[in-house]
């Protein structure tokens, strides 16, 4: 495939200076138009959904997407973090051949799979109508060695409102910070726990991530935390330093101007990069049905 798309999309990147805001002192990346990143590839329309994050990507049906196609989501979700393509309908073998193209298919240790496709995890919850609450922000699987570059969702059943999912950038995360603490993160790594999966016993031991990773697409930088279940320790602090370090970083982690909210329909496909942004699924759609078939790609040992 050509390799304008990358070029375009990191080369044209312009710096705007944040002068008001929530926590920014540093300059952020802005990126280029979506729309002429992926217009290099035929029938490839992508609209960038908010001021950084989340594109939609409409006229092409994925499942016959080609190689060229493909290399341009992968382009375009590592940029853009969450990429949307509505009206896919895509079942569980077609959904397991698709993410295959992207790299080996994973899943989560410890998790219940589809009884009858082995990788292919169903996310299903019903909310309680009194009791709304909303699941944390979280970057999937960072427990294990290589962490999953991709998770896909594909609307099975979903709620006439609500049960939305968020997801933050995390390249703006890291770029907004300022000179000294991007100095005082260099090198360092965090702890990674597991939590929240079915069976833990299932989960190897803990494991060391670099707190900010460079993504090997785009070659650009983001901050790696999780919530606090899962993040545990920061290399060389005392405890209690680490857990004020990534508490901070967790916060900061989560700006306005840096989500993208989507609200789903039958039919739609989500992909998103675990390695450039966090996601937290809402849980305020009652005792509506909401049904994800939900597959992911092996990463590689993150590096900073
Ligand atoms: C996931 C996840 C969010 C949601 O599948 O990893 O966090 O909205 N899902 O269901
Ligand atoms: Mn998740």
């Amino acid at each position: 495939m050509p390799d304008c798309a990358l070029t375009l999309c990191v080369d044209n990147g312009a710096t705007l200076a944040q002068t008001a805001g929530t926590g920014l002192s540093g300059d952020v990346t802005v990126s280029a138009d979506p729309a002429e990143v992926a217009g290099a590839f035929e029938g490839l329309q992508a609209t960038l959904q908010t001021g950084y994050t989340g594109v939609r990507v409409d006229g092409l049906r994925l499942v016959d997407a080609t190689d060229d196609q493909i290399e341009a989501i992968r382009r375009l979700v590592g940029e853009y973090c969450v990429a949307v393509f509505p009206g896919q309908y895509i079942g569980p073998e077609d959904h397991v051949a698709l993410i295959a193209r992207f790299g080996k298919v994973t899943h989560t240790p410890g998790v219940n799979m589809h009884p009858d496709h082995d990788e292919v995890h169903v996310v299903a919850n019903r909310g309680d109508p009194a009791k709304p609450n909303s699941g944390g922000f979280h970057t999937d699987t960072c427990f294990v060695a290589k962490p999953p570059s991709f998770t896909s969702l594909s609307a099975i059943e979903v709620p006439d409102h609500g049960g939305d999912t968020l997801f933050a950038n995390q390249y703006i995360a890291y770029e907004s910070l300022s000179e000294v603490m991007k100095g005082w993160l260099r090198g360092l790594r965090l702890k990674h726990v597991v939590s929240g999966t079915d069976r833990p016993e299932a989960v190897p031991d803990p494991v060391w991530h670099p707190a900010v990773r460079t993504h090997p697409v785009t070659g650009r930088k983001a901050l790696y935390v999780t919530y606090a279940d899962r993040c545990i320790e920061a290399e060389g602090m005392t405890p209690a330093e680490g857990e004020s370090l990534i508490t901070y970083l967790y916060e900061h982690s989560l700006a306005q101007h840096a989500m993208y909210r989507h609200r789903w329909s039958e039919g739609d496909f989500v992909m998103w990069d675990n390695r450039c942004s966090l996601h937290a699924a809402v849980y305020d759609h009652g005792d509506q049905p909401r049904t994800l078939y939900r597959v992911m790609c092996e990463g590689e040992v993150p590096f900073e």
